[in-house]
């Protein structure tokens, strides 16, 4: 049977989300933890597996049909196809999850539309192919037709981030833009528990924006001006720095009321675990915090370093009773 295997990244936002919505910079990275797809032809209407569910592109009544159908209508057509989905980021926790599974799925379907139909080619041919330059543009138009399902004016950042992981400036005006940092950034990821709706959150500041456009304008202004100053010191291996414009950050996407007090509480209990800088990762309102660790000692660098700051945070979380990595 012929079938296409697709894979992409979760990410977590460095500094700049919301902001990024209006045309400022962001900064994001890609992260291990993401979706993989797996496409198959079939007879009758396409179909996705997800979550142990089995939805129909047609008809696309609930978000997640409708748009997986978006997704398969802006891909060369294919026909019927049979796509097996999952990821290993929650659901609503800020990581990209709806992201990078759509581009999974776009990129197990752009795959299986190379696949000539009755060769015994193996997943990971499929895989490979769906990397291609010829696929990129078409996965990544798939990739945001998904993503508008779910929230009418996406950026695109965490759709760039699921399809070329790393780490990278981004604006909606020139796309992503990659940013080399001199030493390796540790970070740990913290959950607040509560799944958050990356559309709400988008609406309340857009509803925000609209009543105070002084508030929209200097929040816009100050968060890029945190943004650029931190792909400087992420250049340069300044973590205080780096830190330092994270704390600073949260402060303005607190005072945009997309944070919560789970967020301020996982913020702070990192801080005093010894994080050089803590925010919200994504939407807000719930999902996850990012805490910015000290590098480990130059003789613990490398592949199997380990990070006595990580354990100390994650320590002091899972004590509070919140999960990390
Ligand atoms: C969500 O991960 C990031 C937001 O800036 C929305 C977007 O950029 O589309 C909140």
């Amino acid at each position: 049977m012929t079938e296409a295997l697709g894979e992409a990244s979760g990410k977590v936002i460095l500094l700049g989300e919301h902001a990024v919505v209006y045309g400022a910079p962001a900064l994001a990275a890609g992260i291990e933890r993401g979706a993989r797809a797996r496409a198959t032809r079939c007879s009758g209407a396409s179909a996705l597996l997800l979550g142990g569910r089995e939805l129909r592109a047609a008809p696309a009544e609930e978000d997640v049909a409708r748009a997986f159908a978006a997704l398969l209508g802006a891909l060369p057509d294919v026909g019927p196809v049979r796509v097996e989905a999952e990821s290993d980021l929650p659901p609503g926790g800020g990581l990209g999850s709806s992201a990078a599974l759509a581009v999974a799925i776009a990129r197990s379907v752009a795959a299986l539309a190379r696949a000539p139909a009755a060769s015994a080619r193996t997943a990971s041919e499929g895989a490979a192919a769906a990397h291609t330059a010829a696929d990129a543009a078409a996965v990544t138009d798939a990739a945001a037709a998904w993503e508008r399902v779910f929230h009418g004016n996406p950026s695109g950042i965490d759709t760039t981030a699921a399809a070329r992981g790393g780490c990278f400036r981004f604006t909606r005006a020139h796309g992503a833009t990659s940013v080399a940092p001199r030493d390796d950034l540790w970070l740990c990821v913290g959950s607040t528990g509560v799944s958050s709706s990356t559309r709400s959150m988008v609406e309340l500041v857009a509803r925000l924006f609209e009543r105070k456009p002084t508030l929209a304008a200097t929040s816009i202004a100050g968060i890029t001006a945190l943004v650029e100053n931190a792909a400087f010191a992420i250049e340069a291996g300044d973590a205080v720095a780096l830190g330092r414009l994270m704390d600073l950050n949260q402060m303005l996407l607190a005072g945009m009321f997309v944070s919560t007090e789970a967020i301020e509480a996982l913020c702070k209990l990192a801080r005093e675990a010894g994080a050089l800088g803590a925010k919200l990762t994504g939407a807000g309102g719930g999902g996850s915090v990012i805490a910015l660790l000290p590098p480990p000692p130059p003789g613990n660098r490398g592949a199997a370093a380990s990070n006595g700051a990580a354990d100390r945070v994650l320590a002091a979380w899972r004590d509070a009773g919140y999960s990390g990595f």
